[in-house]
C-alpha cells in the first residue's frame, strides 16, 4: 500500500470548562472564584486515510467530531499524538498546508454576509491564487452541479440555508483541494438539496479523486456517499471499516414478513443462521396458502441506532 495521505496517531484534545454549581451563593462566588473541570473531547484516536477515499465520520451528540476535524484542518493542535497530512503537520504548517484543503462547516459560513456570492468567489480566487482559467472552469461546473445560477448575484445575507450551503461547498473547492472536510454539510436541508449535494460530492471523489472526510447525522448520507464509516463515541472511536461490513456484522436480526391468500399479514423475526426458519415456513407452506413473502433486513439508522445506544461490543 502507497503513504497514506492521513496518518492520525493517538490524538487527545480536552477543554477547560467552568464547572456549574447550583444555588444562589454558589453563583456569586463563582463570580469570584471560577471552578473548572476538563472534558475530555478527543481521547486518544488513530486512524489513517488514503487518497481518494471518502469516510463518513459519524457519532452521537458531542462524540467528538467537530473537535477531530478541527485538529485534521489545523485549527486546532492535539495536546497528545500527531496529525501528518500531505508529509504536513497542519497547525504548525498551515499556511502551506491549508492551499491543499478545503473545509466546509455547515453551522458555520465562510461566506462574507455583506457580499453577493460570486464576489465571495471571487475573493477565494484572489485568496488562493486560482488561475484563472481553472477558477472559471470550476465554478461553471459546480455552478451546474449545484443549480446556483439564480441566486449568485445576491447577498449571502438573503440567500436561503440550503442556498448558501452550496455556496460554502463551492467556495470551498474553487482551488482544487486535494482534501475537503466536510463537517455536517446537509444539516437542515430538505430531501432535495441533500442529494444534489451528495451527487456532488460523488462527482468530485470521482472524476477528481478528490479526498473527503465528513460527519452528518443523516444515515442516508454515509450510505449513500461513503465506502468507509468511522464512528467515535464519547472521544473514543468505536468502529472502522465499510458500510457493508457494519450492515453485515450487526444486522444480525432480519424480519420474515409473510403475506396470507386471505391478506392476513405476519412478521416473524429471526436472528442469522437460525433453524427455526425452517420450521416457520414448513408449517406456514402446510397449512397456509402463502400470497407473498418479504425479508426485511434492519436499515443503517436502525444499526446505528442501536451502536450507539447499546455499544458496539452488544451480545
Ligand atoms: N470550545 C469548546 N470549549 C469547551 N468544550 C468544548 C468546546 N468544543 C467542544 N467542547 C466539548 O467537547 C465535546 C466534543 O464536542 P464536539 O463539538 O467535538 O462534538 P461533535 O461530535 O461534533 O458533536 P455534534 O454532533 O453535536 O456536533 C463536547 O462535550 C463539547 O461540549
Ligand atoms: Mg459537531
Amino acid at each position: 500500500m502507497t503513504q497514506p495521505m492521513i496518518q492520525v496517531s493517538h490524538i487527545k484534545k480536552s477543554y477547560k470548562v467552568a464547572k456549574r454549581s447550583s444555588g444562589m451563593r454558589a453563583s456569586v462566588s463563582q463570580l469570584f472564584h471560577r471552578h473548572y473541570e476538563i472534558k475530555q473531547a478527543v481521547n486518544d484516536i488513530s486512524f489513517s486515510i488514503q487518497e481518494g477515499e471518502i469516510v463518513g465520520f459519524i457519532g452521537p451528540n458531542g462524540a467528538g467530531k467537530s473537535t477531530t476535524i478541527k485538529m485534521l484542518s489545523g485549527i486546532l493542535y492535539p495536546q497528545e499524538g500527531q496529525v501528518i497530512i500531505n508529509g504536513y503537520v497542519p497547525y504548525k504548517q498551515r499556511k502551506q498546508y491549508v492551499k491543499d484543503i478545503g473545509v466546509v462547516f455547515g453551522q458555520k459560513s465562510q461566506l462574507n454576509w455583506d457580499l453577493p456570492l460570486i464576489e465571495s468567489f471571487e475573493l477565494m480566487r484572489c485568496i488562493y491564487r486560482i488561475p484563472q482559467k481553472i477558477y472559471e472552469e470550476n465554478l461553471e461546473k459546480f455552478v451546474e452541479l449545484l443549480d446556483m445560477e439564480e441566486f449568485l448575484h445576491q447577498p449571502v445575507r438573503q440567500l436561503s440555508l440550503g442556498q448558501r450551503m452550496r455556496g460554502d461547498i463551492v467556495a470551498a473547492l474553487l482551488h482544487n483541494p486535494k482534501l475537503v472536510f466536510f463537517d455536517e454539510p446537509t444539516i437542515g436541508l430538505d430531501v432535495v438539496a441533500k442529494e444534489k449535494i451528495r451527487e456532488f460530492i460523488k462527482y468530485m471523489n470521482q472524476t477528481r479523486h478528490t479526498t473527503m472526510i465528513f460527519t452528518t447525522h443523516d444515515m442516508q448520507d454515509i450510505e449513500k456517499v461513503c465506502s468507509r464509516l468511522i464512528i467515535i463515541d464519547q472521544g473514543k472511536m468505536v468502529y472502522d471499516g465499510t458500510v457493508e461490513e457494519i450492515k453485515k456484522k450487526y444486522s444480525n436480526e432480519k424480519n420474515l414478513v409473510i403475506e396470507l391468500a386471505d391478506g392476513q399479514k405476519e412478521t416473524y423475526s429471526f436472528e442469522n443462521g437460525e433453524d427455526s426458519i425452517n420450521q416457520v415456513l414448513k408449517n406456514l407452506f402446510a397449512k397456509n396458502m402463502v400470497a407473498d413473502i418479504t425479508i426485511e433486513e434492519p436499515d443503517i439508522d436502525t444499526i446505528i441506532r442501536d451502536i450507539y445506544e447499546k455499544g458496539v461490543d452488544r451480545t
